[in-house]
């Protein structure tokens, strides 16, 4: 069988460190997107993951500009020749409650967040339909699901994420693509490390299995949804918040 292309968005954060490695386990060729501002960052990165035996191609991308992603996602369709997987999980926080929430936190997160799922899906998302294969994961979150104090801008983005996995779906859904969401609850990474500490440990104390997710426990969500064997399954959003929000 011919070897899969994964592009990860987000690609060097904690979540997607472990779906690089995941998928690189799982025998793909994989190329991990990062913000331009990490350039430098990325190369140390790319050197630890080869260090640990991952062989992970990185590229530059700013995923909240339409123009670079349509030039440089479709220079790499170009030189790949197909790109299978796409795992959009770049995203940010700007937390705010919403009386003190300025305006560059709103768009900030709605186009890091949301609009990246359009700039990056877009460029590829004719070629997968024309190989009759692709699979396609967006990583929302919990609070997409069921709202948080504080992220009116990040659950805005993460709900919207799943609506359109939803629409994308059915599009992609004659065609061998299939498009689902993973919605992790809160998982070890510097993202919550942010948080402060004494809202954090609150809001551990609610998770129901009383500890934040594992990346890998998240990396093997996707593993899972982009399988060879798992084309049946379109338009879910699977949970991995250790009970924290159940529907
Ligand atoms: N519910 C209801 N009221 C709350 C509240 C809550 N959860 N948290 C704070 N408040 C109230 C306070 O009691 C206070 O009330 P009064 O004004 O009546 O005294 C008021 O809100 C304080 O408002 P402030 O704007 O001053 O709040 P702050 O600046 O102290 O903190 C915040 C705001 C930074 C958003 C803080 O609440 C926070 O960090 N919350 C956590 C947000 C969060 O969960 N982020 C997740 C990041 S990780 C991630 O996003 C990954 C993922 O997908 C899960």
């Amino acid at each position: 069988m011919t070897q899969r292309v994964a592009l990860i968005t987000g690609g060097i954060g904690g979540i997607g460190t472990a779906i690089c490695q995941r998928m690189a386990n799982d025998g793909m060729r994989v190329i991990a997107a990062h913000h331009p501002a990490e350039d430098e960052a990325a190369a140390e990165w790319r050197a630890n993951q080869a260090a640990d035996g991952f062989d992970i191609e990185i590229l530059s991308l700013d995923v909240s500009s339409y123009d670079e992603c349509a030039e440089k996602l479709g220079q790499l369709l170009s030189d790949y020749g197909s790109v299978d997987v796409i795992v959009n999980c770049a995203g940010i926080t700007r937390d705010s409650s919403f009386k003190k929430m300025q305006k560059n936190q709103w768009y900030d997160v709605i186009n890091v967040n949301l609009n990246s799922v359009f700039n990056v899906t877009q460029p590829l998302w004719n070629a997968m339909l024309e190989n009759g294969f692709g699979r396609i994961v967006n990583i929302s979150s919990v609070n997409g699901q069921r709202g948080q104090f504080g992220q009116a801008n990040y659950s805005a983005a993460k709900a919207g994420m799943h609506g359109f996995t939803m629409a994308l779906a059915q599009e992609g859904a004659a065609k061998g693509v299939t498009v689902n969401t993973v919605s992790p609850g809160y998982v070890a990474t510097a993202m919550t490390d942010a948080i402060r500490e004494d809202v954090r440990d609150a809001i551990v104390a609610g998770i129901p299995m009383g500890r934040m997710a594992s990346v890998a426990e998240v990396a093997s969500a996707v593993h899972f949804l982009v399988g060879e064997s798992h084309g049946y399954i379109t338009g879910a959003n699977l949970p991995v918040n250790g009970g924290l929000f159940i529907s």
